[in-house]
């Protein structure tokens, strides 16, 4: 039986993550404190300071990415009711920290090309109580930082970089991380890197400074026994994942999330559009886990450059007809901005009837299902008109929830698999 293709099961959970966890879970009086978060700081700021020239960035680091956010927000000076410009297709957390930080959120389109902001429909967006932009990077697409920053400039509202989808190495000089305001980082199970949990947030406006540290303060940690919880996920897809393809792999992955051994990524309250407004510190046991991966990120990096490169090739090679932009009749779409040069976290391919398609491929132990599907407000499950967001007003966000068919890129995903996963997909739009 063949591993399970995915992008979900543990997609950065290895067997030196799995003993480095086991190690953890081995000395409590890690968990919740150590060396590990002061060192992941420093390494996020060498990191994003490298080869800039802008001011030396403020990192802190949380119990999330949306606890990054929501501290971010509660560090600008605003009233209640001041809106933020996020886009469609976006991750509810991301919603429910606007809100939770007592501001507005204000959906605009994306651009197919980069799946991210279209700063035209930006530009018509902003009014006198915009007070900051999000532009989200989304699967590692570079957003359109330099018209995005102009506008912010122009209109005195602050540029926030959301990096969870990528964590820029020194392959490529890039202004990602380095152009907004603030940025943040997720460190959670299926991002660039993973601690399992965990967020980074980097201030580079001193102005922002003394908030964003009064908050940490004021920060708890995890309970020990989440803590506990967290570690298990690395040894639980490490030792299971290779039984997926049988019912037993599946079931005692099943049993693990029945019975909260497994933290869900999404609690219903987030589903439902609420969050906690009291914010975590991140536990060194996740600290330890992502410094590990922030050493090996250019591997990491080049891992997905090489699968990006892949199906580009294969794409190509194949000569599928491609649609020039995505709409309904019968042929594949591919964003225009993705090169092969790009880390992605994951290579979206657009196809009519991508829903069918991905139902077929669960048939080969293919499991392309990762939450970004049949939603503007993802995953699914999510009610995005009670989070004010009303059907039709972004046409582009809901067209590339209906036809997305994202493929894997992550570092556990193989050359041989991705071969597999083409050659599916070849035979499935074909029938
Ligand atoms: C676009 C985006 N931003 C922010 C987040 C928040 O990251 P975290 O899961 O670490 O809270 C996520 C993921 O959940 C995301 O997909």
């Amino acid at each position: 039986m063949s591993p399970p293709i995915h992008h979900t099961f543990g997609p950065l959970a290895n067997t030196r993550h799995m003993l480095s966890a086991s190690g953890l879970i081995l000395r409590p009086w890690r968990w919740r404190s150590g060396p590990a978060t002061a060192a992941l700081a420093r390494g996020m700021e060498t990191c994003m300071n490298a080869a800039t020239s802008s001011p030396k960035p403020a990192v802190s680091l949380w119990g999330s990415g949306r606890e990054a956010l929501l501290v971010a927000l509660r560090a600008i000076p605003a009233q209640p009711g001041d809106e933020v410009i996020v886009q469609g297709y976006t991750c509810v957390v991301v919603v429910n920290a606007i809100r939770a930080a007592g501001l507005l959120p204000v959906f605009v389109d994306i651009d197919p090309d980069t799946l991210n902001l279209d700063p035209a429909e930006v530009e018509m967006a902003v009014s006198p109580k915009t007070r900051a932009i999000l532009c989200q990077h989304t699967f590692g697409i570079p957003g359109p930082l330099r018209e995005l920053k102009e506008i912010c400039d122009a209109h005195h509202i602050l540029l926030i970089e959301d990096c969870a989808h990528i964590l820029p190495d020194d392959a490529r000089p890039s202004g990602i991380g380095k152009t907004g305001h603030m940025a943040f980082f997720s460190f959670g199970r299926d991002k660039a890197i993973s601690g399992v949990t965990g967020g980074a947030l980097i201030v580079r406006e001193e102005a922002y400074r003394a908030a964003v540290q009064k908050q940490a303060e004021e920060a708890k940690p995890l309970p020990r026994s989440v803590i506990l919880r967290l570690l298990c996920y690395p040894l639980l897809y490490v030792l299971l994942r290779p039984l997926y393809g049988l019912w037993i792999g599946r079931a005692m992955l099943a049993l693990a999330g029945k019975t909260g051994v497994l933290v869900p990524i999404l609690t219903r309250r987030e589903k439902e559009g609420s969050m906690s407004p009291a914010v975590t510190t991140m536990p060194n046991a996740c600290a330890h886990l992502a410094l590990k991966q922030l050493h090996t990120i250019r591997t990491i990096n080049d891992h997905r450059r090489m699968l990006t490169r892949f199906y580009l090739e294969e794409i190509d090679r194949r000569e599928w007809r491609i649609a020039s932009k995505p709409d309904d009749t019968a042929h594949p779409y591919i964003p225009g901005r993705i090169t092969s040069d790009l880390p992605l976290q994951k290579f979206p391919l657009f196809v009519p009837g991508a829903e069918r398609i991905r139902q077929q491929l669960k048939k080969q132990n293919i499991h392309l299902h990762d939450g970004w599907t049949g939603c503007v407000i993802c995953p699914p499950a999510v009610d995005a008109s009670a989070l004010g967001y009303k059907d039709g007003q972004d046409p582009d966000a809901e067209l590339c929830g209906t036809q997305i068919l994202s493929l894997p890129t992550h570092p556990g995903m193989t050359h041989q698999q991705a071969l597999k996963l083409i050659e599916a997909i070849e035979q499935h739009l074909n029938t």
